[in-house]
């Protein structure tokens, strides 16, 4: 007798707990659909893809949100370094692009401080999802996040005093559409920073000559390059065109890619 009632107990106990399961997973998917919809483009498109002359060498196909693991960059001061050779300080608007799981979202936004604010730009729609929910556990205000085209960046006009573009050049389909598109973003004397691998892109990098070439046929300059410590490769540091310098799209001429670099 007595047995059969603790088995019912035991039943009961079991099933609440099943129904507590259900109900969190639907709380935790309903929380998903609702960061899914507030996640989209921040401007309306710019020009357009077939505008401009296809890269002249692989790109990489998107494999992963993230480079390495957060323990060893941060052992290596990635993000400080980054942020001391931009000159990034509390109160700019600085644009992660290619941000995936937010490494440097996160960094950036206890950089520029509640005075200022990070855009955390992604063409998967899934990491910038993933990333709302990293940045809402971490009670970080100061995040938008911006959904863009491989492109187009689809970022408003004038609201950026930097942009980092770390370890994703060499996955952006069309760059040049996608620098020609990036370039109104900036406010005038913002830097661009980017940090790649010396390594094929097909490899998951870009031959820094390859770089320069490419942003130079859209009328960037170079302001600056480093070598970051470790295996993080380089940073090199453009000033985007003045609105009067912007080249027409159809005057842009692909960079041939360097022998050895496939
Ligand atoms: C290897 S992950 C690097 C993520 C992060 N920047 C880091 O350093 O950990 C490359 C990211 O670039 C994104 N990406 C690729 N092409 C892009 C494009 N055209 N515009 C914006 N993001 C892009 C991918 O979705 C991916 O999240």
């Amino acid at each position: 007798m007595e047995r059969t009632r603790f088995d019912r107990l035991r039943t009961l106990g079991g099933l609440v707990k099943a129904l507590a399961c259900i109900a969190a997973l639907l709380v935790a998917f309903a929380a998903t659909r609702s960061r899914a919809a507030d996640i989209g483009y921040l401007a309306p498109p710019g020009v357009a893809a077939n505008e401009f002359p296809a890269p002249q060498r692989p790109v990489a196909r998107i494999v992963s949100p993230r480079r390495a693991a957060e323990e060893r960059r941060d052992a290596l001061n990635e993000a400080g370094q980054i942020a001391r050779a931009l000159e990034l300080k509390p109160g700019m608007t600085v644009g992660d692009i290619g941000a995936g799981s937010g490494y440097h979202t996160v960094r950036l936004s206890r950089l520029v401080g509640p005075a200022g604010s990070v855009i955390a730009q992604d063409v998967t729609r899934d990491y910038l999802i993933e990333l709302a929910r990293r940045i809402e556990l971490l009670k970080l205000t100061n995040v938008q996040f911006a959904l863009g085209e491989p492109h187009d960046p689809r970022l408003p006009a004038s609201s950026l005093d930097a942009a980092i573009l770390v370890h994703m050049y060499h996955e952006i389909a069309q760059p040049y559409a996608f620098l020609y598109n990036l370039a109104p973003a900036l406010k005038q004397g913002a830097r661009v920073g980017i940090v790649d691998l010396e390594l094929p892109t097909s490899k998951h990098g870009t031959p820094i000559a390859l770089l320069r070439c490419e942003l130079t046929a859209v009328g960037y300059r170079e302001v600056a390059a480093y070598q970051l410590a470790g295996d993080t490769g380089y940073l090199a540091i453009f000033s985007p065109p003045e609105p009067a310098e912007r080249k027409s799209p159809r005057d842009i001429v692909a960079c041939s890619d360097p022998v050895g670099t496939r």
